[in-house]
């Protein structure tokens, strides 16, 4: 055990080739939790084989939930009986458990998860999931070991959301559409993967109205059946290849991703002067001659750039000529990944102030969520440590530029997000092997 996964990167030119994306990590794993709503069989197409699927398969079998994987495919259904605690070794693993609760109290009429985990990108509450439970007539007891939550039926109710978070607007979809009543649920998050999972709710019999504004309502049916659907490419991933094309001179084409999944991203690249090629079967974007122009971005909810997005673009930033702003508003802790591009020579500088944007909700805080980038900066190879999933694609991409080897650790992060990183990386021609170091 004193030895740990790495990998190992050399400088290898720009990256080119085809890369296809799969359905989207955030959105497959909600549709198998809300696929043990259903009273028949639920199947999900075109799922990506990443870390977080397995997990979440794990718990759900743990619960009763028969789950089989089978490449691109998941089918699930109930079995039989089901236990309403998410065992302890589950604890802290990622953000799933939470999304648990609310069907779990319809099978059961309680339910017992562990703390849940997800990256260190922020202090990362529950307090929205737990308030709307509340308020929908669950009794909930939080300890130091997990959340205990008992409700005979829930009932539906109005809630407004302090903020349009995307766990929360989850948590209340698929606790809403088994309730009795209607839920109005106002300041709703409305990214395409909250829509998506509303999609397949109707499909399995929900009633779901989504009305303009941030508000859904929801009429709480009395059974919901069985369905299948397809999972639309995920835009973080999409993203990432398509940054990963940019920052190293090639031209990556990414297929499965549409573009309307992409607009915002797309812009941003373009005004930094990206050149797009988009047509119905892959988007591509190249470097001009001239090299790309720096940026003053602002991370948002949707339909505004994506928190997730940000760091592949960080490292852009650091490749792109001048002095580049970022913002970030949505999770306080997300430039958590910046001292390990620092150690490989990008010079970045992280500051409290909202800069690049009006003032946010950390404004009068402490964290560091706002960066200053000079490019272009001349990276070098490091041995560095990934904090995070998004954080360590990032990290690749630097190693990709920088002279000289790099050795990353906390690979399994990369691997609990990503459609098989490693391979694809090797299609795109960067010069990366696995290996083992030992642990720092
Ligand atoms: N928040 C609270 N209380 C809560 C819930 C959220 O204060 O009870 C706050 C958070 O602290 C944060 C903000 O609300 O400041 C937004 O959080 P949100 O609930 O929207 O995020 P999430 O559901 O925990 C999902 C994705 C993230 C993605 C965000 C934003 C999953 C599993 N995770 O997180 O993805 O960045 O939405 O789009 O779907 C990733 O894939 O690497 C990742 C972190």
């Amino acid at each position: 055990m004193n030895e740990e996964e790495v990998w190992h990167i050399e400088p290898s030119g720009p990256l080119r080739g085809d890369v296809v994306v799969r359905g989207s990590k955030n959105g497959v794993s909600k549709h198998m939790v809300a696929a043990m709503l259903g009273g028949g069989e639920s199947t999900i197409h075109n799922a990506p084989e990443v870390g977080e699927v397995h997990i979440t398969a794990a718990m759900l079998r743990a619960l009763g939930i028969e789950v089989e994987i089978s490449n691109s495919e998941i089918r699930i259904a109930r079995g039989p009986e089901i236990n309403p605690r998410v065992p302890a070794e589950y604890t802290g693993l990622n953000r799933i458990p939470i999304l648990m609760l609310g069907p779990l109290l319809h099978l059961a009429g309680e339910a017992f998860v562990p703390l849940v985990g997800g990256d260190p990108i922020g202090r990362r509450p529950i307090d929205f999931h737990v308030d709307a439970l509340r308020q929908m007539g669950a009794e909930v007891e939080i300890s130091d070991k997990g959340v205990y939550a008992k409700a005979k039926r829930l009932q539906g109710t109005r809630i407004v959301l302090p903020y349009p978070s995307v766990g929360a607007t989850e948590t209340i979809l698929m606790s809403a559409v088994l309730a009795e009543g209607k839920t109005v649920l106002k300041n709703a998050a409305t990214e395409p993967e909250v829509v998506e999972l509303a999609l397949f709710l109707q499909r399995m019999g929900a009633l779901i109205e989504l009305s303009p504004d941030r508000r859904i309502v929801i009429e709480g049916v009395e059974r919901l059946h069985g369905a299948s659907t397809w999972l639309a490419g995920d835009r973080i991933e999409a993203f990432s290849y398509l940054a990963a094309g940019l920052v190293t001179g090639g031209e990556v084409r990414v297929h499965g991703c549409h573009q309307d999944r992409l607009v915002t991203a797309i812009t941003t690249l373009a005004r930094m002067g990206a050149q797009f090629e988009i047509n119905d079967e892959y988007l591509c974007a190249t470097k001009p001659p001239e090299g790309l122009r720096s940026a003053a971005v602002q991370t948002d909810t949707h339909p505004g750039f994506m928190t997730d997005w940000q760091t592949p673009l960080m490292v852009l930033f650091t490749q792109s000529q001048g002095m580049s702003v970022l913002h970030e508003t949505v999770f306080e802790n997300r430039l958590v990944y910046v001292p390990a591009l620092q150690k490989m020579g990008c010079e970045i500088e992280v500051f409290d102030q909202c800069l690049g944007g009006p003032a946010c909700r950390y404004h009068d805080t402490n964290a560091k969520h706002s960066a200053v980038v000079r490019g272009v900066s001349k990276l070098r190879g490091a041995d560095v440590t990934l904090p995070d999933i998004r954080a360590g694609f990032s990290a690749v991409l630097a190693a990709a530029v920088a002279d000289g080897a790099s050795v990353l650790r906390g690979v399994h992060h990369i691997e609990r997000g990503y459609h098989h990183p490693f391979e694809q990386f090797v299609s795109l021609g960067l010069n990366l092997s696995k290996g083992t170091a030992p642990r720092v």
